[in-house]
């Protein structure tokens, strides 16, 4: 079981496949970003060696991410391989869901088992303020065609920003009134590159939890095995409500995932530097070198992120490494 120096136990691996993404929201991608034109990627076989050595070393859950995920051509056989790996339970996916209608039921039938979304607003015109996109109905199909194909889990999610989507707390619930799916928000974080946009539109999402439990949703209690997110509930709405809150004091105490990059460095945290290179034991296809391996890195992992305000060296890596 991969655990670090503070007993926090991992068994969820956050894998991007891609760097690669085609939206340009607003908070994700600072301005005059351009994406490498060719980065490297890690092939089908390597993943699925990376992920067999994670599943040795305890890891129970993969969620693949980007960069955009449904920009690998082999994004099927990525789902496959890691839903074939002995102990993965289960295959989630993070994505802007553009041109996912079609693709999902081929993902589901190779074993995805849940989906997250980025909507970051459910008005249109400001969901293509933020995204640069015009794509919300189709977002919105998918979370309909997920919940019909059988996905067990779907999630929303939404970066909470002061001057698009902060006013917008209705519309949202009423989507989830008779909807099962989780509408999770999302503080804003600073990337060393976004300061002006961060103290334009940084909301406190303490701020959004004390509106709901003034207006009858409950805490939600807390799996064992739950990440840093906070939930809520309502008796009257077949959704939930998620608070993602970097900036309150005990967020990293839950931390229960690891993340690999898209060239396969493994990052011990969102905000940390990766020297940390994978792909000797990949192109090796040493599995059992590759667990031993990520058992003693995990040691390293330190208490908490150094994600304070005004104070952070993280770069371009959120696009990057998909959150
Ligand atoms: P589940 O797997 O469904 O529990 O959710 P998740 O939070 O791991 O997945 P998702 O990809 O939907 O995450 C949404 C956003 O939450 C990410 O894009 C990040 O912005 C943020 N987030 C997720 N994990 C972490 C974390 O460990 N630290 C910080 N600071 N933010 C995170
Ligand atoms: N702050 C918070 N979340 C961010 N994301 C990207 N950039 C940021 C940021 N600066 C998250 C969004 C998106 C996911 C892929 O990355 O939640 O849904
Ligand atoms: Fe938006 Fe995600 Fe692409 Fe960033 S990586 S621009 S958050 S869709």
């Amino acid at each position: 079981m991969l655990q670090d120096n503070f007993d926090r136990k991992y068994n969820y691996l956050r894998l991007s496949v891609t760097e690669v993404c085609n939206f340009k929201c607003n908070y994700c991608l600072p301005d005059g970003y351009v994406c490498d034109a060719r980065p490297k990627t890690l092939s089908v076989d390597k993943i699925s060696t990376l992920v067999n050595a994670f599943a040795m070393a305890g890891t129970k859950k993969i969620r693949l991410t980007g960069g955009e995920p449904t920009l690998r051509k082999d994004l099927a056989d990525i789902v496959a391989a890691c839903s074939e790996t002995q102990g993965i339970d289960t295959v989630a996916m993070t994505t802007n869901g553009y041109r996912l209608l079609e693709k999902l039921p081929r993902l589901v039938a190779s074993g995805l088992t849940n989906l997250n979304l980025s909507a970051d607003s459910l008005n249109p015109y400001t969901f293509s303020q933020i995204t640069g996109s015009d794509s919300l109905h189709e977002v919105l199909s998918c979370v309909d065609k997920a919940l019909e194909l059988g996905v067990k889990k779907v999630k929303l999610n939404a970066v909470l920003l002061k001057q698009y989507n902060a006013n917008q707390l209705q519309q949202f619930l009423d989507y989830i009134k008779d909807k099962p799916v989780t509408f999770r928000f999302i503080e804003l974080m600073q990337t060393g590159d976004n300061r002006a946009y961060f103290n334009a539109q940084h909301v406190q999402g303490q701020q959004l939890k004390q509106q709901l439990l003034q207006s009858g949703w409950r805490a939600a209690p807390k799996a064992v095995d739950a990440g840093p997110a906070e939930e809520f509930f309502h008796p009257h709405y077949a959704g939930q409500i998620g608070l993602i809150m970097p900036y309150s004091k005990a967020f990293c105490a839950s931390c229960n995932r690891l993340r690999v990059s898209a060239e396969g460095k493994l990052h011990l945290c969102l905000f940390g530097e990766a020297n940390d290179d994978l792909t000797p034991w990949l192109d090796n296809q040493d599995v059992r070198g590759l667990a031993t391996h990520l058992l003693s890195s995990v040691q390293h992992k330190w208490q908490g992120h150094q994600l304070q305000m005004g104070r952070t060296g993280l770069t371009k890596q959120l696009a990057m490494l998909g959150g």
